[in-house]
């Protein structure tokens, strides 16, 4: 088989890369080691940057999100018996997040790829990369992609970046001594916004995914296993960190999801090695605080287009060669982001002083017009020149 662009993973770095890549008349193949209904079903984000739906808009494949997804012009912070809204409408007016479900714009890009004759291989067991340097080439199943340059779209776990020669990457990461417990619940979102809460007990965020359902998550330790937390610790859990101010209640419903996920800051430079291109996960990551992972993801992806579109056009290289470098400037704002809103709203064990500090940084946060503006600015997603030098 032979194709211009081989792509290993069908997440939405991969996928949305494969239907840019179509728009510009470049060919690839997706491979996906899990099946197609797995990727369909996998619970994970939720917030899409202002950029994001800008650039799945104008890709053509907006529609079911536009008509589905919500519009959301503010966040609030509570801590301390208080909430305090953060209202983008007048800090970053213009812009705006839009909450939709990670799955849902998975299978809008997988239905759109296979509408327009694209191919993604499921169910593809034994990726291996080959060949780096010059005329790369995967194996798969007994069966063998040539191709002009491999996207490494595969994640945080995937093949790509460990096919990378020792010594070539530079690696920074920090580890967080907690989890979160994501849970999905069939009931109205008790708040019209995303409640990101504060409390001894340990973070809670109040986060949706429809106008019947509610997505939750709450800080728990590192080592916990899902047996840890029946329904009702759960919604005792999230009661005690979300019922702190006055008047709120928590509405309760079956919970038809749970999942727990690591929260690492993690990033790998140059995000490049000869032919290879690493997009999304498979470089970087960031704790979900900030809702940027998938964020970051669709922002690679755009730029490593542009390089392919411009390389297949004229010959030049220039673009390619400087996709890691345009990348690693988002990527690092986005990890600094994830990191502050990490540091700021989660429990610290054995840390009085930090937390004296981070009630310190609430009260200014939501008081201050200027540190309010840049948590805003950062939330709702920089544009996409940022950090470009002129
Ligand atoms: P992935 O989605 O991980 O896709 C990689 C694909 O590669 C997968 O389908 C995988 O099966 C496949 N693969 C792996 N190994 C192989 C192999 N060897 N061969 C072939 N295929 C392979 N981001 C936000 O922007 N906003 C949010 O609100 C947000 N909330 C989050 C909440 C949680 C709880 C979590 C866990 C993450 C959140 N994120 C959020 C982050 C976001 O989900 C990820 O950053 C995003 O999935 C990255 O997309 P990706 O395509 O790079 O990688
Ligand atoms: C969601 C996830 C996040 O990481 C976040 O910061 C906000 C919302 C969500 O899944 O809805």
């Amino acid at each position: 088989m032979r194709t211009q662009v081989g792509i290993v993973g069908a997440g939405p770095a991969g996928l949305l890369l494969s239907h840019l890549l179509h728009l510009r008349g470049i060919d690839s193949v997706v491979l996906e080691s899990r099946s197609r209904r797995y990727v369909e079903q996998r619970v994970r984000a939720g917030v899409l940057e202002q950029g994001t739906v800008d650039v799945l808009d104008e890709a053509g494949v907006g529609e079911r999100m536009r008509a589905e997804g919500l519009p959301h012009h503010g966040i609030e912070l509570r801590y301390g018996g208080g909430g305090h809204r953060v209202p983008f409408e007048r800090l970053v007016p213009g812009r705006a997040i839009t909450v939709y479900g990670q799955q849902e714009v998975v299978k809008d890009l997988i239905a759109r790829r296979l509408a327009d004759g694209g191919t993604i291989l499921f169910d593809v067991p034994d990726v291996a990369l080959h060949s780096l340097e010059k005329d790369p080439y995967i194996t798969f199943s007994g069966e063998r992609l040539d191709c002009d340059v491999i996207a490494g779209c595969d994640g945080f776990h995937g093949v790509s970046r460990p096919s990378i020669p020792e010594g070539v990457l530079t690696v920074f990461r920090r580890e967080y001594p907690f989890a979160w417990l994501g849970v999905l619940a069939e009931v109205p979102p008790s708040a019209e916004e995303l409640i990101y809460a504060h409390s001894d007990r340990g973070f809670a965020l109040h986060s949706m995914r429809s106008p019947e359902i509610s997505r939750f998550y709450l800080q728990v330790p590192p080592d916990t296993s899902l047996e840890d937390w029946p329904d009702e610790r759960i919604w005792a859990e999230l009661r005690a960190r979300l019922e702190t101010v006055p008047g709120f209640t928590l509405a309760e419903g079956p919970i038809i999801s749970r999942d727990v996920s690591a929260m690492r800051s993690f990033v790998a430079e140059p995000m490049r090695y000869g032919t290879l291109y690493l997009a999304g996960d498979a470089a970087h990551i960031v704790p979900p605080t900030g809702a940027k992972g998938l964020n970051l993801a669709v922002a690679d992806v755009r730029l490593l287009t542009a390089a392919l579109a411009e390389f297949y056009a004229t010959g030049s290289t220039a673009l390619l060669d400087a996709y890691s470098s345009s990348c690693l400037k988002r990527v690092w704002r986005a990890q600094h982001f994830s990191w502050w809103m990490t540091t700021l709203l989660h429990t610290f064990d054995d840390d009085p002083y930090g937390r004296r500090l981070q009630l310190s940084h609430l009260d200014y946060v939501t008081s201050s017009e200027a540190a309010a503006t840049t948590l805003a600015e950062n939330y709702v997603g920089l544009p996409f020149d940022f950090g470009a030098r002129p």
